[in-house]
Formats: structure tokens, C-alpha cells, sequence
């Protein structure tokens, strides 16, 4: 596989995979995927983007929506440049692929189906996710929505955690222990994918990953790797994405990131690691019934015209980050973190929503993992920022390199271990094993 033709003109098809396609954040970064890439790549580009469901009905009916969109943004066209349409549709080719990150023997059979092919991938979007509530206490998040509202909706404190939540049993095996619900939807299962798909992989595939911006340093505990005893397991997985992509290039980390991401034959490099997030968009994550679905669209908006910078509203417009992480030219992103530094990329507003992407501080790494250096278009300024906040110093900054290296030391040893469990990827011919 020659990985050296990706990014560059000539380059015929472009393979992004999504998961978590079927709803919120992740339809709409197809959505948005497929309208960028038309009107900013060649026109001898084609996008093929596999978008992931958990079954074969979702898969179906994302399908049909996406087509849906495709066709509105191809009469769109057609209205400015009459006939373009025909070339635009022949550059989309959408399939959908199966996987439930729960159930770690379909991650494997994924990415087995997907290796069996043998074609590179150009982009990853880890974009599936579950937030392990099981509901809100009411009182509080009515009291703090109504009197701190910009700060309530962007850090809640309200949602009503499902403390110590594991999976089904993986392998049917009488020892095997138990893993985080959250930690395995929302992490592992993405861990291991990217391991396997790794020899799909060329120096220049952008594996992108979903955070979030109430990812504080308090709701994780490198001793509690899964959550299973955390509050907050859902914004902690959410910190421990920060603490693996953030720390993925430092020389301190590469004893685990190189049999993370092996090198493979003819790459100059490493794929990069990005992590984006999408601000506060509303998605059936909240999981509210629909009046209340209503209210939560009619508070974020007031949220984001009081100027809260973080409240894009729209699933659309969150996907901005992550569109720009899989498509941005090379000068915008890999080139600019070589000279700027490590960045989180967070979908950022203004007050009539119109959307950008921008740096976000993330307590430890600051805005570019320098201390004191805030690169432009990083979003600064009270509102919208976490008000229990430290600043990083030198000290904290060593902090956490120190847990990124830990977290990434026990990540591939639970990765070791369950490869162990679960046997090596066959991709069935003769045979052939290409990881074990
Ligand atoms: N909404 C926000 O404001 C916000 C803010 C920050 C970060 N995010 C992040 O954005 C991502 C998408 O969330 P969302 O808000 O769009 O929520 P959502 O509408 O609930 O979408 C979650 C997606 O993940 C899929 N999923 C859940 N569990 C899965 C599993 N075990 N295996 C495979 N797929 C699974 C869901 O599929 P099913 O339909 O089959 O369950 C669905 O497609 C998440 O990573 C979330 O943490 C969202």
C-alpha cells in the first residue's frame, strides 16, 4: 500500500469512517463532511464515507437520510451552477458499516471486514459515545439553569451518574473482568479499532476523536481508569481522550504509542492523533422527552445570544471541529500543531451562531501544551470558561505528561490483555494473521 498519494490532488478516493453515525453529533458530521469535502476538494476526489450504526434497520434509514441531504445540497448546487449536480453526486459514495462498541467481538469483526478489504483509510471520526445517566435531579438543574445558566449548561452537575455500570460479559469466560460501560463506549472500544485498523493506515490518516468540553481534570482518576467508581464517568472518559491524544507525540509517551500505532511498511510517519469537541449542541444524548427537549434548544440559545461561546445549538454546526480536523489542509492542522502546538479543537460561536473552530484550554496543557502561550483563535475570556479553573503551570504541565504517559502505560496493557482474551485479527486468507 503506498500511503505517500493521500492528501494530495491527484489522490482519487478518500475513506473516512464515522461511528455513531445514525444520530446527532455523528449525522451531522456526515452531513457536513459530504458538503465540505464537494466544494473544497478536486473534483477528480471522491469522499467514500462508512458511517457506523449498531444494526441493520439504523443503517438503512441513515443511509436514506444521508441521501437526503446529498440531494439537497445538490439542488443547492444546481441553483448557483446549472448540471453541476451530476459531477457533485458521482464524487459520494455512502456505505454503511455495523458495529456495537460494547461487545468487543464486534469491534474485532469490524475492523477484520474492514482489513479483509485492504483499503486505505484517510480519516477516522470516533465520534460514538453514551453518557451513563439515569436522568437528572430535577430540583438542581432547574435552580442552576435559572440562575447560572451559561455555566450550568456548559459543566451540569445535575445529571444523575449509573455509578460502577459494566458491559455484558465479552467472551463468555468464567475469569475474564469486568470493563466500564462508559469507558468501553466511549474509549476502548475506539482503542482497540484504531490498533486493529492501524496497517490501513498511512502517515498522513487523521484519527479524529470526540471530547467534550466539561472534560475537567477532577472528574478522572488515573487510579479509576475506568470510571467504575467515578461520579462522573462520562466527562472523565472524556478527560482521559484528552490526557491520550494530547500527550500521543511526546517522547515520553512513544513507548507506548509505537506498538499502539506500529509503523507500517512505507509510512513516514505515525498517523496523528486529533481531539476535537463539539461545544453544547442539543442530541438525544440529554435523553429527554420532547417538551423538555424543547426547553433545553430555547435555554441554549438564550445561553449563546447572554455570549456563551461554547452553544452552537445546532448538531451541524458542532461538527464543525471535527470536519475541519478529518479535511483541513495540511498547513491548517498538522503543520500548525508541529509549530503551535498540540491543540484542543473545539466548535466555538458568536452570538448570531456563526460557527469557528478554535483552541480550548484544558487544565495541565493550557491552550498548546506551552505554558503561558495562548496561539490566536484560542477562546479566552470569562464566559464560557470553567470558573473552578487553575491555571497551568510549569508543575502542572508535568502533571499531566505524568498521567498522559500513565494512561497510556495501562491502556496497552488492557489492550494486551484483552487481545489475549479475544484472539488475534483473522482477515481469512490462508490463514493470515495480521495482529495477535
Ligand atoms: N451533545 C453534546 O452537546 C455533546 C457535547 C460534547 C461531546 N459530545 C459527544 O458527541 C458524541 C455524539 O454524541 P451525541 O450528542 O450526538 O449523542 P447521541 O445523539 O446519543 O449519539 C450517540 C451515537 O453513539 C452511538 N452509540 C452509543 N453507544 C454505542 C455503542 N455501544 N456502539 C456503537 N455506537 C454507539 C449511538 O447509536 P444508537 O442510536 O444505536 O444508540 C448514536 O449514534 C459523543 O461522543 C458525545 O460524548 C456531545
Amino acid at each position: 500500500m503506498d500511503d505517500t498519494t493521500s492528501y494530495k490532488t491527484d489522490k482519487v478516493t478518500f475513506t473516512v469512517l464515522v461511528t455513531g453515525a445514525n444520530s446527532g453529533l455523528g449525522f451531522a458530521i456526515s452531513c457536513r463532511l459530504i458538503d465540505e469535502f464537494l466544494f473544497t476538494r478536486p473534483q477528480s476526489q471522491t469522499l467514500h464515507l462508512l458511517f457506523s450504526t449498531r444494526d441493520a434497520r439504523k443503517s438503512e434509514d441513515t443511509q436514506r437520510r444521508l441521501r437526503k441531504h446529498l440531494q439537497k445540497t445538490l439542488q443547492e448546487a444546481n441553483g448557483r451552477t446549472m448540471g453541476i449536480s451530476l459531477l457533485l453526486e458521482a464524487r459520494v459514495k455512502l456505505e454503511g458499516v455495523l458495529v456495537d462498541l460494547l461487545q468487543l467481538t464486534s469491534v474485532k469483526a469490524l475492523a477484520e471486514q474492514l482489513l479483509r478489504r485492504n483499503q486505505k483509510i484517510d480519516a477516522v471520526v470516533w465520534n460514538a459515545g453514551i453518557a451513563g445517566w439515569k436522568g437528572l435531579n430535577w430540583p438542581k438543574a432547574i435552580w442552576h439553569i435559572l440562575t447560572d445558566l451559561i455555566h450550568a449548561s456548559t459543566y451540569p452537575t445535575y445529571p444523575i451518574p449509573l455509578e460502577g455500570l459494566v458491559t455484558k460479559a465479552q467472551t463468555g469466560s468464567s475469569d475474564e473482568p469486568q470493563l466500564g460501560q462508559v469507558f468501553t463506549a466511549n474509549v476502548f472500544g475506539h482503542y482497540l479499532l484504531t490498533h486493529w485498523l492501524s496497517p490501513l493506515m498511512g502517515s498522513e490518516t487523521r484519527i479524529v476523536w470526540i471530547s467534550s468540553i466539561s472534560a475537567l481534570p477532577e472528574t478522572f482518576s488515573p487510579e479509576d481508569l475506568q470510571g467504575l467508581k467515578a461520579q462522573m464517568a462520562y466527562e472523565g472518559s472524556k478527560r482521559l481522550t484528552d490526557l491520550l491524544v494530547l500527550t500521543s507525540e511526546l517522547p515520553s509517551t512513544q513507548a507506548y504509542t509505537s506498538t499502539f500505532l506500529p509503523e507500517q511498511e512505507g509510512q513516514r510517519q505515525r498517523p496523528k492523533m486529533y481531539v476535537t469537541h463539539p461545544g453544547v449542541v442539543g442530541t438525544s444524548i440529554a435523553g429527554l422527552p420532547r417538551l423538555l427537549e424543547l426547553l433545553m434548544f430555547a435555554a441554549f440559545y438564550i445561553a449563546r445570544w447572554l455570549g456563551s461561546p461554547w452553544h452552537l445549538v445546532s448538531a451541524y454546526k458542532g461538527a464543525v471541529s471535527a470536519v475541519f480536523a478529518v479535511i483541513a489542509h495540511a498547513s491548517q492542522l498538522p503543520e500548525l500543531e508541529e509549530r503551535e502546538g498540540k491543540g484542543k479543537w473545539g466548535s466555538a460561536t458568536g452570538v448570531y451562531g456563526d460557527e469557528r473552530v478554535a483552541r480550548t484550554e484544558v487544565e495541565g496543557w493550557a491552550f498548546c501544551g506551552r505554558v503561558g502561550v495562548v496561539p490566536t483563535g484560542s477562546v479566552t475570556g470569562p464566559v464560557g470558561r470553567y470558573r473552578g479553573r487553575r491555571e497551568t503551570t510549569g508543575e502542572g504541565r508535568e502533571g499531566f505528561e505524568e498521567e498522559g504517559r500513565r494512561v497510556w502505560r495501562e491502556l496497552e496493557a488492557l489492550r494486551g490483555e484483552w487481545e489475549g482474551r479475544l484472539g488475534g485479527i483473522g482477515i481469512g486468507q490462508e490463514g493470515s494473521v495480521v495482529d495477535g
